[in-house]
């Protein structure tokens, strides 16, 4: 199926590893090119050099998404250099500490807030003059079993993924008037180095109400969300959906 989205542009938050890494790949083999915003500068040029080994097109640029002045420059970049921004894939997440509530250090709290929910703020804000000029766009946002379950010890990793969700809602309602879209997927376990952290015995657990008994591969993912970037796509706004492989199913 042709996804009908060669030379847009898109812009990928956490492309530099992992999932947005996965996307970017996959977005980039349906002829998009591809810009690359991340604070992991190694990973990156990795990402861009794969795509360009493919005989596709990409910028990278170094920005950290919690800061309003990094991502309104990149995407100027991204603008100038490769055309206007119509396709915008959030990504880009941080979960590397797990504590109850109480013990929760505040400012991880902040961060977690600053990193996933206005980091995609910020990058909405950033693309929308270029989609609304267009009239044409999709955002997707990458979410999490936690924001829609609750996560144990996850408690600002998993109140952003569910913010994240009235968020993409909102946009979608805001900006169908643009023929732009707004969608959230929401993955369970993918085999990621933020998977990574987690204890032996907590993968293990989790792998069992997985019916496939399996943590997925980023690829599983970004089939999924170059579809909703997609044309074909065009009547998909304000969904969730569950990429968890059963996580989110009732069993005994
Ligand atoms: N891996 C999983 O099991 C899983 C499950 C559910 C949801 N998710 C979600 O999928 C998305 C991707 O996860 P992943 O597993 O690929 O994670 P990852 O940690 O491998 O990659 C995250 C990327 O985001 C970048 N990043 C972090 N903070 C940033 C910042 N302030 N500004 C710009 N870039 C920043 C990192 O440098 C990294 O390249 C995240 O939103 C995550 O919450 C992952």
């Amino acid at each position: 199926m042709d996804l009908g989205i060669k030379d847009r542009v898109a812009v990928v938050t956490g492309g530099a590893r992992g999932i947005g890494r996965a996307i970017a790949l996959e977005l980039a083999r349906e002829g998009a090119k591809v810009g690359l915003l991340d604070i992991f500068e190694e990973g990156m040029a990795k990402t861009a050099g794969d795509i360009r080994a493919m005989g596709g097109t990409a910028l990278e640029v170094k920005a950290d998404v919690g800061d309003a002045d990094q991502v309104n420059a990149a995407f100027e970049r991204f603008g100038a250099e490769l055309g206007p921004v119509t396709i915008l894939v959030n990504s880009a997440a941080v979960l590397d500490n797990i504590s109850k509530i109480e013990l929760m250090d505040p400012a991880r709290w902040e961060r977690d807030l600053r990193v996933n929910l206005t980091g995609i703020f910020n990058c909405v804000r950033a693309a929308l003059p270029s989609m609304q000029k267009e009239m044409w766009g999709r955002i997707v946002s990458i979410s999490s079993v936690a924001g829609v379950l609750g996560g144990f010890g996850q408690a600002g990793y998993s109140a952003t993924k569910a913010g994240l969700i009235g968020l993409m809602k909102t946009v979608a309602m805001e900006q169908a008037r643009y023929n732009i879209t707004a969608n959230v997927v929401y993955p369970g376990i993918i085999a990621t180095e933020m998977f990574q952290f987690m204890r032996e015995d907590m993968k293990d657990r989790i792998r069992k109400r997985i019916v496939f008994r399996r943590e997925g591969e980023p690829e599983d993912v970004a089939w999924a969300v170059a579809f909703l970037c997609s044309e074909k796509a065009r009547y998909i706004t304000g969904t969730t959906l569950d990429l968890s492989a059963g996580i989110t199913l009732f069993t005994f």
